[in-house]
């Protein structure tokens, strides 16, 4: 489908077609009108592990829910069968939903799916939900940007394909810089060991947020120096965003200056 033919977002759900719908990060409040919307209308849901049950609650009670795996590095349905399970689901003339935690548009490997589906001449949209960043930077009460501090914010994955992701550490390492880390535990030591290779302050502050916005929901406030034995010993086993560059709001106040560039903004 060629973007210029993508419905608009008030339109219907037709038979037939993709939704690719993202559940936010946890909490059912945080989804969308239009993402509840397509789960009461959906007759396939296929979702990754990570979509709580209280929002797979909203599906309609003929859904037939599938789902399609994936935490860290564990064993998942290969991407190929995701694919070609989208595909074969929309071929009947099923609604259906793709749903991703967070916005699906966030390393959720959206666009191989979207190629299967236009492969395929299968129509599809894409509805935003809230990325985990915005969940966790809430829930510690501060910005992922500030005046005088940072004027661009990082979205980071841990891991790529070819394991640890290689990034622009020697801007990061710079005063001031802030990054979400998605799927960042694994990969801990080796930011940390990059960052402070490439100049970073060892007491840049790190916080990571587990199950943001859910009830379990847990924050450990660290520095970029402690990082991995503070992760190691607080033993975080949900999903975790690690906030590079942000303290909890509270504790911000208590840490030394961190000598940032005074920055001018239109
Ligand atoms: C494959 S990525 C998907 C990201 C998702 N599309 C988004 O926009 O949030 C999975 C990673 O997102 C982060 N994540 C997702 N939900 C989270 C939550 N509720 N709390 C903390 N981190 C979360 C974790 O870093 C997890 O390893």
């Amino acid at each position: 489908m060629h973007p210029s033919d993508t419905p608009s977002p008030g339109s219907a759900f037709a038979p037939g077609s993709v939704a690719f719908t993202g559940a936010g990060p946890g909490d059912p409040d945080l989804l969308t009108r239009q993402a509840l919307r397509a789960l009461a209308l959906a007759d396939v849901i296929l979702h990754d592990c990570l979509i709580s049950d209280a929002i797979l609650a909203e599906a309609g009670p003929d859904a037939r829910l599938i789902e399609t795996g994936k935490r860290g590095f564990t064993a998942s349905m290969a991407q190929g069968d995701i694919n070609a399970l989208i595909v074969a689901h929309a071929r009947t003339g099923a609604r259906v939903v793709r749903l991703k935690s967070g916005d699906a548009t966030v390393f959720g490997r959206l666009d191989e799916e979207i190629e299967a589906c236009d492969a395929a001449h299968v129509p599809w949209r894409i509805l935003p939900g809230i990325t985990a960043a915005s969940a966790a930077v809430a829930c510690i009460g501060q910005s992922l940007t500030r005046r005088g501090r940072n004027a661009s914010v990082r979205l980071l994955t841990g891991h790529d394909m070819t394991g640890f992701a290689d990034h622009d550490w020697t801007t990061l390492a710079r005063p001031g810089e802030v990054a979400a880390i998605y799927m960042g535990k694994k990969s801990a030591r080796f930011v940390q060991g990059r960052l402070i290779m490439h100049g970073a302050d060892r007491v840049t502050p790190v916080t990571l947020v587990e199950n943001a916005s859910r009830p379990d929901q847990r924050v450990l406030a660290t520095t970029l120096d402690r990082l991995p034995e503070d992760l190691a010993t607080t033993g975080l086993s949900g999903p975790v965003l690690t906030l590079y560059g942000l303290a909890p709001r509270a504790a911000a106040r208590a840490l030394p200056d961190l000598a940032l560039p005074q920055m001018e903004f239109a």
